[in-house]
């Protein structure tokens, strides 16, 4: 029986350690160009998970299937409009322009910016409340499309023991967003299918204060996602398996 109960911890201890994905690229931190490599080796690995690595907690990328918690909502129904965004899906997170990236071992934080060709997000949508005097009450489906997006993301890392072993975990993270231009499609919000070309054209002439609109919630709520995703990755990477020359 003890016998059995050593087996078992071994296994446990054994799997719950993983060596990094033998198709992700290692790079040496003592090298001069780590950064350059950190960078490629990121592009790499986002756009190999046209596929999802599930041993590993890294979800499908084409598209992505947000979790179904993860709602975002906006405005106030007795002062306005109140909108909520769920079921949301994305596109194009595996069609990168360019990455660069940069990580500091002593300060623990990874910075990251990555230019998308195209990103677009489509939801289930539901708007409630007033406009002038009349009420909207819509549950339809929206899509936004942003061209050449750029996020910029910092993730800072805390590093903890475990099994003796050193891991990583991401928290406290940011983001902001820049694009060449959003465009909008929301459809169904008025009776009938009224407006809905006008309500689209006008979106799309006033692109930049919506986005500057969104820019208040919408990144915080994308790097908790992210955050959350790579955290299962590092929970299962030591850091000694995740770069070479430390
Ligand atoms: C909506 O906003 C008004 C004015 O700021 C506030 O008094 C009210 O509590 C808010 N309602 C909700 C549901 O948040
Ligand atoms: C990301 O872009 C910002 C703004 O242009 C810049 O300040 C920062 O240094 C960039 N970071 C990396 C890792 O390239
Ligand atoms: C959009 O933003 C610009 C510049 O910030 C501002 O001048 C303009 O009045 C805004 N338009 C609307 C419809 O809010």
């Amino acid at each position: 029986m003890l016998r059995l109960v050593c087996i078992f911890i071994v296994l446990v201890t054994c799997c719950t350690t993983l060596k990094m994905p033998s198709s992700f690229k290692k790079c040496n931190l003592r090298s001069s160009d780590f950064d350059e490599c950190l960078s490629n080796a990121i592009q790499d690995a986002i756009q190999q998970l046209k596929e999802p690595l599930p041993e590993y907690g890294l979800p499908k990328l084409e598209p992505y299937e947000a979790p179904k918690e993860a709602i975002l909502e906006f405005g106030n129904e007795t002062i306005g409009i109140r909108q909520k965004y769920f079921n949301v899906k994305v596109k194009g997170y595996t069609k990168i322009e360019k990455t660069s990236a940069s990580f500091s071992l002593e300060h623990k934080r990874l910075n990251l910016n990555i230019t998308f060709a195209n990103v677009r997000y489509e939801s289930d949508f539901e708007a409630r409340g007033r406009l002038i005097f009349l009420p909207i009450d819509a549950s339809t489906k929206i899509a936004i499309n942003l061209k050449r997006p750029t996020f910029q993301i910092v993730f800072n890392l805390v590093e903890y023991e475990k099994g003796n072993l050193k891991y990583f975990r991401a928290r406290d993270g940011s983001s902001h967003m820049e694009m060449e231009k959003a465009t909008f499609d929301f459809k169904n919000i008025f009776k009938k299918g009224c407006l809905d070309g006008e309500l689209s054209e006008m979106m799309n002439e006033n692109w930049e204060n919506i986005t500057a609109y969104f820019q208040k919630t919408f990144p915080k709520f994308w790097i908790s996602v992210y955050e959350r995703k790579f955290n299962k990755f590092l929970e299962k990477v030591p850091v000694s398996e995740l770069f070479d020359g430390l």
